[in-house]
């Protein structure tokens, strides 16, 4: 007998509805994005976010189960966001899934979006189990963690202000490459030369694996707008390329410390930054160099996605945990 779940994921811009048959075979990924609005205000409007949701959830939802040629009967559980995220989008996906679970009387799951990326990553490699070490960098959030299991995490490092993202989102903002940033300096910074200006580094302490991206963001601000008053040309495709480079050189290095710290010989990265193509370069070569497996979701599971969060569901479901009627969101769960 196989077991469903259906994945339910609205914490950011994009709404989404999955239906994942036992562990990792997903067999509808249905993602409804609100870029194309925030993007006239230059970023996320959360409560024009938490409105799209709205109308997006109910048809999401009967879509997926047509798609997929079940009916609500069959699904086995409902595993839904419960944080991080906006407030008011959080608060219709749990909505619409408490709804579903009181309606069809199957089981509910709160699921944390962070471990969900993470997850991401079993679905593009069926054989991908723990332990390995992973880099989770998204729009809100940079974690480097030590999967130990299934359901067992340990952080090992995490940003002391700005998460990777969305220091990517203020640089594009501030050469007016406007939002979402990441991939549009990711595109120019292939015309660029990333050696063309120094931009630090914040390494911290030296055994530490924690990361600071403020002191770069406002290098690059302070950088174009001194170019800006002296009336130089910006060369936008020299920015991106010398920033981006600044991000990934610290990422990827204090990850492969960890790498060769832990003896751990898997690693995977997963959220939107992981979309990044120099990151993923630097990745597979400093992990061939160690002989270390490295693993990265293709680019529609590195940003937002049910069917992520339908397999951490299921996972934690069958370790024993579930949720019921009362589960409430939770705008700031670290991982
Ligand atoms: O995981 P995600 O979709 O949403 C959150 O959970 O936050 O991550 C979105 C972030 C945004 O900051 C976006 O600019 C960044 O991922 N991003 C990228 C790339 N594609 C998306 N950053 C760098 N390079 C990319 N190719
Ligand atoms: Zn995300």
């Amino acid at each position: 007998m196989s077991f469903y779940t259906m994945g339910i994921e609205t914490s950011c811009d994009e709404t989404s509805v999955s239906i994942l048959k036992d562990q990792r075979d997903v067999l509808v990924n249905l993602v409804s994005s609100q870029i194309d609005t925030h993007k006239l205000f230059g970023g996320v409007v959360p409560e024009i976010a938490s409105r799209m949701h709205l109308e997006a959830i109910n048809p999401l939802i009967e879509k997926a189960l047509l798609d997929a040629k079940l009916n609500y009967s069959d699904l086995d559980l409902i595993a839904v966001t419960k944080g991080p995220g906006l407030i008011g989008a959080l608060l219709v996906g749990i909505s619409a899934a408490k709804a579903l679970s009181i309606a069809t009387g199957k089981d509910i799951i709160g699921v944390n979006h962070m471990q969900g990326h993470i997850c991401a990553n079993y679905i593009a490699d069926k054989n991908l189990e723990p332990p390995f070490v992973t880099l989770v960098v998204s729009g809100g959030h940079t974690y480097l963690c030590v999967v130990k299991s299934y359901t067992d995490y340990e952080v090992i490092g995490t940003t002391r202000d700005d998460a990777a993202g969305e220091t990517f989102d203020k640089v594009a903002r501030s050469i007016g490459l406007g939002y979402p940033g990441g991939v549009k300096i990711d595109k120019l910074a292939k015309e660029g030369n990333s050696q063309a200006i120094d931009f630090p580094r914040a390494w911290l302490e030296k055994d530490s694996f924690d990361f600071s991206f403020s002191g770069l963001k406002t290098a690059v601000l302070n950088f174009v707008n001194e170019s800006k008053m002296k009336n130089n040309e910006i060369n936008k495709a020299d920015i991106s390329a010398s920033f981006q480079e600044a991000v990934m050189d610290v990422l990827v290095t204090k990850s492969m410390r960890l790498i060769d710290e832990s003896g751990i010989k898997k690693f995977a990265i997963s959220g939107g930054v992981a979309a990044n193509s120099r990151l993923r370069e630097l990745c597979t070569k400093e992990c061939a160099k160690r002989n270390v497996k490295f693993f990265y979701p293709p680019i529609e599971l590195c940003g937002d996605n049910a069917a992520m969060i339908a397999v951490a569901g299921f996972l934690n479901y069958q370790n024993g945990k579930s949720d019921n009627n009362y589960l409430k969101v939770y705008p700031n769960l670290s991982l």
